[in-house]
């Protein structure tokens, strides 16, 4: 996830861009960089000073020519090649007359840049993006016009984009394309402006429009014109927007936390991008040689919180998948317990932020022990991918809430891609079952957004149980790990008593509890285990507890059971709780909005927990 922004048309454009830059750094930070229209031709500068890359691109402006009326800026979060000078953005092609930045991921980009280095390009990135440049290049060659030439390129392309392109020879022009990645565009007298979001632009454009996928917009400074990749005209659509800049942060949401929840589509969506070649799955950034998968006997998953219940979710899916044997640790317990693990081990750290202290050590004994140390981490370059031999990045984008929400989902895509990549090299799943497995996955970012737009019903459900003060969660298989995480989003932002149980475990002692009064939410979503689950709901109402049940939309058994029932897709059981959680997040969302509670600030905890 990186930021972009453009303008065309103003007195002073490098202000513009850099104050954007700031306003995006959410986006990403790797690195920083913006090109400038000027009279002499492209003006380019660009730094990778981590999470001080802004400040330091303002300071190297300061060598930069004196007011040009346009540009564009980026602010990076590196996927494709390492955080560095050299990889960030704008990128140019070979004779520096075109200038591009990129968010997104462009899956085909090996194939590309092996022709492209062919035909006598020179690469000076490692990036997806620069492929784009070159290629522009060469349709530019050939007598096309920007826009002409961008379009046959983009017609060439596989993946995730929004672009903006400058050339040295047009000046007051940005060509501007989306597929996936978000962008607008702003206009205002005489100026026109792209961005990532919002907030980057809110006090310089009058008006916004959303660009659509593989629509390519031509900004001048009277305005844009629109079209589509056959190049035929399209309109974009207006977004009125009349939020201040706290407000246009949060996309208008009430909360990052809910702003987090409608990213999770996209968040899977930018996880699963580049992972599938000639029906191989491929982690580009993982250094582990297949052989060395195909020899691991024992996986072990450390983690904490709600990144422990991802660790657990991928459990079952190795398990099943791959018939590797799979122990899953709380990084803190795992590291003061002597632990069994060798170089015949694949030991998994699985963290959101990369620097939980617990999950580090944890890795830093598995190491010691001769242990292969993979993390899977969703900010690049963290200590944990830093330190680990190899590294799995989750691309969910920057997590502003302390709750975590479509981190947790990235991270079970990327670990059940991994199981699936096990699977594959072992040979334990037929090729045709692993093509059927990708496929549901890649449907999974639809089914999230349809549990998304049934929040209203959610809603009502939590105004039935709102003065509750003690909530069991019970689910079996991968439904247990969807519970404990259920109740943790609870605690975690409504400070009520919440507990997750595998179901078959309340009759060993915590039945004792149950009465009247008492919520329980019983994840009904895998078809296999749903008898068991009616027979312990029927030991809960027996005694008097209420029962809210997650179940698959025209589910007729679960009214038997349940007094209210949230409805949810159906899909694979292994990757059911891609979706349930969802459900349980907006539970506790509501919740904790019903109590007047402040989801973004909960009390006692921190994003990252940097001490044992
Ligand atoms: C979840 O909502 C949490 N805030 C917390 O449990 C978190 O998952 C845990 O601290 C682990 O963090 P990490 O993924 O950055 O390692």
């Amino acid at each position: 996830m990186c930021g972009i922004i453009g303008v065309v048309g103003s007195t002073d454009a490098l202000p513009i861009l850099l104050e954007g830059l700031e306003r995006l750094e959410y986006r990403g930070y790797d690195s920083a960089g913006v090109a400038l229209h000027t009279a002499d031709g492209t003006w380019r500068a660009r730094t990778a000073s981590g999470t001080e890359s802004v400040t330091a691109l303002v300071a190297q402006c300061a060598s930069a020519p004196p007011k040009t009326a346009s540009g564009i800026g980026h602010t990076r979060w590196a996927t494709h090649g390492a955080p560095g000078e050299h990889n960030a953005h704008p990128h140019v092609d070979c004779s520096g007359d075109v200038a591009l930045i990129h968010n997104g991921i462009i899956e085909n980009h090996h194939e590309l840049a092996a022709q492209l280095t062919a035909r006598g390009h020179v690469f000076t990135s490692v990036t997806d993006t620069e492929v784009l440049a070159h290629r522009i290049e060469e349709f530019l060659r050939d007598g096309l016009d920007l826009e002409a030439a961008v379009r046959a390129t983009l017609n060439e392309v596989r993946g995730a984009f929004a672009i903006a392109v400058i050339r040295a020879s047009e000046p007051d022009v940005i060509v501007a394309a989306r597929r996936v990645s978000p962008l607008i565009i702003g206009t205002a007298e005489g100026q026109t402006f792209l961005a990532s979001d919002v907030p980057a632009i809110l006090d310089r454009a009058d008006r916004f429009f959303v660009v659509d996928d593989d629509q390519i917009c031509v900004l001048t400074p009277s305005g844009y014109r629109a079209t589509d990749l056959s190049g035929a005209p399209t309109e974009l659509t207006e977004l009125v927007v009349d939020w201040d800049l706290e407000a246009a942060q949060k996309g208008g949401y009430d909360s990052f936390m809910i702003k987090e929840m409608h990213e999770q589509p996209d968040a899977i969506r930018a996880t699963l991008l580049d992972r599938v070649h000639q029906g191989n799955i491929v982690f580009d950034e993982l250094r582990i040689t297949d052989e060395q998968l195909r020899q691991v006997d024992k996986v072990t998953l450390v983690a904490c919180g709600s990144s422990y219940h991802t660790a657990m979710v991928a459990k079952y899916a190795i398990e099943q998948w791959a018939r590797v044997s799979v122990e899953v640790d709380i990084a803190s317990e795992f590291r003061y317990r002597n632990p069994v693990v060798d170089s015949t081990s694949l030991v998994i750290g699985v963290s959101q932020s990369g620097e939980t202290i617990d999950t580090i050590t944890a890795l830093r004994e598995a190491k010691s022990r001769g242990a292969m140390v993979v993390a899977v981490s969703n900010i690049v370059d963290s200590s944990m991918a830093r330190e680990a031999d190899a590294v799995l990045y989750t691309r969910a984008g920057l997590e502003i809430c302390v709750v975590a929400t479509k981190t947790v989902l990235a991270q079970i895509v990327a670990l059940e891609m991994l199981a699936l990549r096990l699977a594959q090299l072992r040979g334990t799943l037929s090729p045709s079952r692993i093509e059927e497995l990708l496929g549901r996955l890649h449907e999974i970012p639809v089914l999230v957004e349809k549990t998304l737009a049934s929040d209203d019903a959610v809603a009502v459900v939590v105004d039935q149980v709102k003065d509750t003060h003690d909530f069991f969660f019970l689910g079996r298989n991968v439904g247990y790990p969807t519970a404990l995480e259920g109740a943790l989003k609870l605690k975690e932002i409504t400070y009520v008593h919440a507990e997750g149980y595998p179901a078959g475990e309340l009759k060993h002692g915590p039945l004792a509890l149950i009465e009247p009064g008492v919520v329980v939410i019983a994840m009904i979503t895998n078809d296999e285990l749903k008898e068991k689950l009616f027979a312990n709901l029927a030991e809960v109402k027996s005694r008097g507890a209420t029962v809210i049940a997650v179940a698959h939309e025209n589910d007729a058994d679960v009214a038997a059971v349940a007094d209210f029932v949230l409805w949810v897709p159906a899909t694979e059981s292994l990757l059911s709780p891609l979706v349930d959680m969802v459900a349980l997040q907006q539970f506790a969302y509501h919740l904790a909005h019903a109590r007047g509670l402040n989801v973004d600030r909960p009390r006692n905890l921190a994003k990252t927990v940097t001490v044992e």
